[in-house]
């Protein structure tokens, strides 16, 4: 069997991983992957968003499967640009993509079958969206309507921090288009809790719960990133929370996309908020999450050829999709500097003593291979990932093995897995 997935971050190392353990034995492609990628599949040299390119190379290499992992492709309609050509793709189309690609299609969507969500309103021009913030509570939280890398969600605590958020997002177009329309909405308060699921259109299936630690600092200081780590699962998704939250939030909102015309197949990613009112959706996402998926995979004992198989096909319902008791933390080994900017090319040394580790997996995110060795490319440089029985000690693993790795101005949070 052949695959292709498409992206080449921590996230997509992780999918290869747990792709590449399945009795399928398949031969696995990426595009355009990274340093630690390569030591599982082939990469290629497409970026992830260029649809025209990856249809081809999907046609001349005749995949029998391709994952599209990454929001921008998906939103730029790459499966269904693959579709159209015959060949199997994993992942929403565009128009079910607009859960995460519209914030303003995904918060009406919420209004329109009653999913439990912070109140909104959406403005189409810097004015009307000033005189409204002059005359709010704080804090408030200013949303871009499209998709801004994960920066495009702002809270203000004052006035002036909301005129400079409208400035940014609708005035100087800092993600471009993204800005077009924003959201204003009320501030929420409560533990997050991220809960993937895999959705076939009709059914879904919920992995296990994790959480992520957006700021860059300990105890949820500095700026935003992308992720400095993951746990799962999380012990605030309770039993008793998850009922509520499979009633009120997952399947009411399979069935409103569904009865949108856009039924939804791929990863269905809900971020929530445990509020004292009980749970609201902060987000959707279309794809798996980064860095969720690192803690997410590991813990999957089911083969994932055969859950996406099922994901395409309709099928899920009939899978009995099984996960291991245990717990996994991953820690984001960052370059110094991160989210601002920072220097790449670094060596990266202490690797090779941590491979062939059932319980410790190092997911490359920025790496490549240049001379032999590898070194620094991005941002978000290593998941450093840690398997046991419970969270403590998952964490204490991670952090041992966070140790033996080097490289010049690492940066990573002491504290991922002690909330
Ligand atoms: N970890 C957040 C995201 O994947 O969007």
């Amino acid at each position: 069997m052949k695959i292709l997935v498409v992206g080449g971050g921590g996230r997509e190392h992780a999918i290869i991983w747990k792709l590449s353990q399945s009795v399928k034995k398949p031969v696995i492609h990426c595009a355009p992957g990274n340093g630690g990628i390569a030591a599982l599949a082939t990469c290629v040299p497409i970026k992830a968003t260029d649809v025209p390119a990856m249809v081809e190379y999907a046609k001349k290499e005749r995949f029998d499967l391709v994952v599209v992992a990454p929001d921008d492709p998906l939103a730029l309609g790459m499966v269904d640009a693959l579709e159209k050509e015959g060949i199997r793709a994993f992942g929403p189309n565009a128009a079910a993509a607009r859960v995460e690609a519209s914030k303003v299609f995904a918060k009406d969507l919420m209004q329109k079958y009653g999913i439990p969500t912070a109140g909104y309103r959406v403005f189409t021009s810097p004015e009307a969206v000033l005189a409204h913030l002059a005359d709010c509570d704080y804090p408030t939280v200013v949303k871009a309507d499209g998709l801004a890398l994960g920066k495009g969600v702002i809270i203000c605590n004052t006035y002036e921090d909301a005129k400079a958020a409208v400035q940014k997002i609708m005035v100087d177009r800092v993600f471009g288009a993204s800005g077009a329309r924003v959201i204003v909405e009320d501030y929420i308060e409560g533990p997050e809790v991220s809960v993937l699921c895999f959705a076939d259109g009709k059914h879904l299936v919920p992995m296990v719960s994790s959480q992520d630690h957006k700021r860059a600092f300990d105890k949820d200081e500095g700026p935003n990133t992308g992720g400095m780590g993951t746990f799962a699962p999380t012990p605030k998704y309770t039993p008793a929370v998850e009922e509520e939250v499979t009633r009120t939030i997952l399947l009411p909102t399979i069935e409103a996309i569904a009865a949108e015309g856009a039924p939804f197949k791929g990863v269905l990613y809900f971020g929530l908020m445990l509020t004292k009112d009980g749970p609201r959706v902060l987000e959707y996402n279309a794809r798996f999450g980064d860095p969720e998926t690192q803690v997410v995979l590991p813990l999957l004992k089911s083969d994932l050829i055969d859950i996406m198989e099922a994901t395409i096909d309709g099928t899920l319902d009939q899978m009995d999709v099984e996960w291991e008791q245990g717990a996994c933390v991953c820690v984001v080994m960052a370059s110094g500097g991160y989210p601002g900017s920072y220097q790449k090319g670094y060596e990266i040394t202490g690797l090779d003593a941590l491979q062939g580790r059932d319980d410790i997996i190092v997911f490359h995110a920025g790496t490549q291979l240049k001379d032999g060795k590898t070194v620094t490319s991005g941002g978000r440089v290593l998941g450093v990932t840690a398997k046991a029985k419970d969270i403590a000690g998952a964490r204490e693993k991670a952090y041992a093995a966070v140790n033996e790795i080097r490289f010049t101005g690492a940066h990573y949070r002491r504290d991922i897995g002690v909330k």
